[in-house]
């Protein structure tokens, strides 16, 4: 059976686990395994704009010995010149896995369906689940452990990295506070998974509006843009509700005096984060940025080894 990366909870806790322990081997050796030797051909495309996915995916698959091919999402104009199934079925001819970026979940699923290879997620308006192995990845190299760290995101808990922290932090039995604005919740059904999820792992998911609530003793201080690619047009409304929201000193003083602090970027200085902050002892986004590259390696070579 073909498996592919979708969603965080396409890997099941145990799953989580071994793609991690994979993408520490391939960061301590990260020329050290060839699965793409051939070399195989990895289609990398995207429909929205990317800096770390772009060159971490074309990095790690050139390390595990394969052909980075990228496609220009705007040229191949799927859905208007050709529909996904079509382009899935013309990939996957070319291609032993698919990484893809764009705005609708539905979409990747339906190139799941058609693709005959692994696809991959690399981001959609629901989801970022490759971003949560390298932030997993990043946090056990910074406290020793997943299980029982204390998670908290705060800003808009409503887009992808609030679905993904939730569902990812669950499987991996940390204890993941969102705190955000009323109507920038995670997606009630993620919710739901998330809370069965951290039943079976010992972890659990917690929801506030209150910033220092959320941020109280937390081991873990994540945060993400306020305005998600595809929301511009919400940037006047978002930039009313969510200062309350941002990762000042002031904030960060809440949590444990040795909590790091974790963005995906871009960062928007003295929006969602102070300047201090991300530059301050405590951030730890540039490993997280570098990370992104040992954790896509792992999980791709773990879907192509599963698949096979
Ligand atoms: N939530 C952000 C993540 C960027 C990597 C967005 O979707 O734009």
């Amino acid at each position: 059976m073909t498996r592919h990366f979708l969603r965080d909870d396409d890997l099941s806790p145990a799953e989580l686990l071994e793609v991690l322990d994979l993408a520490d081997a391939m960061k301590a050796d990260p020329f050290g395994h060839k699965p793409l030797t051939g070399p195989h051909t990895v289609a990398l495309v995207f429909d929205r704009p990317t800096l770390r996915t772009q060159v971490s995916f074309a990095a790690g698959i050139a390390e595990l010995g394969g052909n980075p091919m990228t496609v220009d999402g705007g040229l191949a104009a799927m859905g208007s010149r050709e529909g996904v199934e079509d382009v899935a079925r013309v990939l996957g001819r070319q291609a032993a896995a698919i990484v893809w970026r764009t705005a609708h979940q539905s979409d990747v699923v339906t190139m799941a369906e058609h693709a005959g290879v692994p696809v991959l997620n690399a981001l959609t308006d629901e989801f970022h689940p490759c971003q949560l192995l390298a932030d997993l990845q990043t946090v056990r190299e910074h406290k020793g452990r997943l299980a029982g760290v204390r998670a908290a995101f705060v800003g808009d808990g409503a887009c992808n990295m609030g679905n993904s922290w939730f569902l990812a932090g669950a499987a991996a039995g940390m204890h993941v506070v969102v705190g955000a604005p009323e109507g920038f919740h995670p997606d009630p059904d993620v919710v739901a998974k998330a809370r069965e999820v951290a039943q079976g792992t010992g972890g659990s998911v917690e929801l506030t509006t209150d910033p220092v609530e959320a941020v109280t003793g937390a081991d873990v201080v994540v945060t993400d843009s306020w305005v998600s690619m595809g929301r511009e047009e919400e940037a006047g409304d978002r930039m009313r509700v969510f200062p309350p929201y941002g990762v000042t000193e002031e904030l960060l003083a809440h949590a444990a005096a040795d909590a790091i602090v974790m963005h995906c970027l871009p960062a928007y200085r003295g929006k969602e984060i102070a300047e201090a902050v991300i530059e301050g002892p405590q951030s730890v986004v540039w490993d997280e940025a570098e990370n992104r590259r040992h954790a896509q390696k792992a999980v791709l070579t773990w879907l192509l080894e599963k698949s096979s």
